[in-house]
């Protein structure tokens, strides 16, 4: 096929011709040529494909940008790498018999240096882009909404503290800045709405932050995404991006709901009623009970751990141990260690109390 190049075979035996050496006359045209056009087939695919959902933050444009152009930047990368890789296996394969070495390859200086330095500069002006777009993304506003949220094993709390308000859900006004702070109290999580685009850890003793502004009235889910235990995959929780007046009677809602209230609270069996003390519901709600145990008075369906309307035995005691000690009674098709054993010091007596009598209540 090629002409031969007596150069070629310089190792031991007769000088005669080895493609794995010389290769074809053009072979390196013929690859530019045909990872160009596998280039922009693959870019214009990785364009057309909608990688993220509908966005509902003013940073998300930024950041699809960014991905953009990540894109356009890699394709090329990887089409270039399988273009040589594949080419070379397919043209300088070992004939069949071919039991000789390959030829003795000392490096090429130049195609070090080159690659190498193509790298080193893009990466560095990638860098450069996505450091500009985070300072700008992450740069202060006035009138910000501060929204503490925390992770634990598997469930998601916001704490909004200049509102005095605490939640389950995520509610946020449209197009006002908002802060979050973000902590856990257990393992690692990672805080993400996919519409918001940013996302941040949670990580153990320390408080990251993210800044954005909702500019979209919807329904998203919070969902965890840093493997954090058998649970991680439930731990999603509902945002809502409502307006600003909504976002008010929101609020003012959840501080009535706080407060004190005299009326009665749950009809069937709701409330703890211990002397006054701590709402069972509310306890159960706001540990997260609820994304991993079935419970119908409080509307839950979690599979992780075992079904609550059905304790066995259900009794004060019983209960009160699984609670604090998850390990000593383990429900038969269950494993210990599923459920975070640090209740007996999260919860205050009160609240533990409380609880104990909200779901015992749910037996009879
Ligand atoms: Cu928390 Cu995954």
């Amino acid at each position: 096929m090629a002409e031969r190049d007596p150069a070629a075979g310089t190792t031991a035996g007769p000088p005669e011709e080895d493609p794995r050496i010389r290769g074809e006359r053009h072979p390196v045209a013929r690859m530019i040529a045909l990872g160009i056009v596998c280039s922009l087939v693959g870019i214009a695919i990785a364009l057309a494909i909608d990688w993220f959902p509908e966005s509902a933050a003013g940073s998300a444009d930024q950041i699809d940008t960014v991905y953009d152009v990540l894109l356009i930047c890699s394709v090329p990368i990887f089409v270039l790498v399988m273009t040589v890789a594949i080419y070379s296996v397919v043209r300088f394969r070992a004939k069949p018999g071919d039991m000789r070495d390959g030829a003795p390859i000392h490096g090429n200086t130049r195609l070090e240096v080159v690659w190498v330095t193509i790298p080193f500069l893009m990466v560095t002006a990638l860098a450069i882009y996505g450091w500009i777009v985070l300072d700008d993304l992450e740069a202060k506003q006035p009138d910000t909404l501060i929204v503490n949220v925390t992770g634990q094993q598997f469930t998601w709390s916001f704490d909004y503290p200049s509102e005095k308000v605490k939640s389950n859900e995520l509610v946020l006004p449209k197009d006002r800045p908002v802060e979050f702070r973000i902590h856990t109290k257990d393992v690692l999580h990672s805080f993400w709405v996919p519409e918001f685009r940013l996302k941040s850890d949670a990580v153990p003793g320390l408080t990251t932050k993210i800044r954005l502004t909702p500019d979209r009235i919807g329904r998203y889910q919070v969902v965890c995404a840093e493997l954090c235990g058998i649970g991680h995959s439930t731990m999603r929780q509902n945002v809502r991006v409502v307006t600003r007046a909504g976002f008010d009677s929101w609020l003012q809602d959840q501080e009535e709901a706080a407060a004190p209230a005299p009326s009665g609270g749950g009809e069937e069996g709701g409330g703890g009623q211990a002397g006054g003390g701590a709402d069972g519901a509310a306890v159960f709600e706001a540990n997260g009970c609820a994304s991993c145990h079935t419970f119908k008075p409080a509307n839950a369906t979690g599979t992780v751990g075992p079904d609550l309307d059905e304790i066995e035995p259900a009794t004060a005691d019983f209960i009160r141990q699984s609670i604090v000690d998850p390990n000593a009674n383990v429900t038969k098709g269950f494993s210990p260690d599923i459920m975070p054993q640090d209740f007996g010091d999260k919860l205050s007596s009160d609240d533990l109390d409380a609880l104990v009598e909200y779901l015992l209540k749910a037996q009879k």
